[in-house]
């Protein structure tokens, strides 16, 4: 059984779309068992206790670096066997350390259409009202492998959404969401945790 460390910043629903899907048995080979937020009483955390979850605080502003923030989100994670890590959300800037601790076994859920809207400063309302601003007629989300170069690994999924007259980045968002992001993570996540099971084999 892969043992998955999931990251959070803020409301966590891609946390609870993987931790449903868990629940219907949908994530065979593998089991979420530790939540970290990034910063203390986001509502993620509610829902990682809800599912009977560990969640912990591990927040970046008690960090001075990248680096130090890397070494400590490291240890909580391995001291607890977990090899496959989600960045559910996650607004926190992860250094080379931290992408060399879990190689190919880092999944981020981005919400458009990679190569689109995405890269340094592309995170949550911000890649939506780009989007609207730009005027494309179709957008969507991608889960991505994390290597070095921001939203730039392997591409695993993705799925297109349709922008509609009269969208705005918060309607939007929540289409996108809905019809693509909480459905492409947990099938990522469980096309990893499969892939483990057959090398293992
Ligand atoms: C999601 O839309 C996710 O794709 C995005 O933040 C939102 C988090 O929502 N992530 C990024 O923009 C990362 N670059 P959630 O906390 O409700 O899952």
């Amino acid at each position: 059984m892969v043992k998955i460390g999931v990251l959070v910043s803020g409301g966590g629903t891609n946390l609870q779309a993987i931790l449903e899907a868990q629940s219907r048995g949908e994530i065979p080979g593998g089991q979420v068992s530790l939540v970290i937020a990034s910063k203390p009483g986001v509502y993620a955390l509610e829902r990682a206790a809800n599912f009977g979850v560990e969640g912990i605080v591990v927040p970046r502003k008690e960090y001075p670096d990248t680096k130090a923030y890397d070494e400590a989100l490291i240890r909580e994670l391995k001291s607890r066997g977990i090899t496959l890590v989600v960045l559910a959300g996650f607004m926190t800037v992860l250094g080379p350390d931290f992408i060399q601790a879990f190689p190919d076994r880092i999944l981020n859920v981005h919400p458009s259409l990679i190569p689109a809207f995405c890269g340094e400063g592309y995170y949550g309302l911000r890649v939506h009202k780009e989007a609207l601003a730009r005027g494309v007629k179709v957008t969507g989300a991608t889960v991505h492998l994390v290597n070095e170069v921001c939203d730039g690994g392997p591409i695993l999924l993705q799925k297109a959404v349709e922008v509609l007259p009269g969208d705005t980045p918060e309607v939007l968002q929540r289409r996108v969401m809905e019809q693509a992001e909480w459905k492409l993570l947990p099938q990522a996540i469980a096309m990893i945790c499969e892939q483990e099971r057959k090398e293992q084999e």
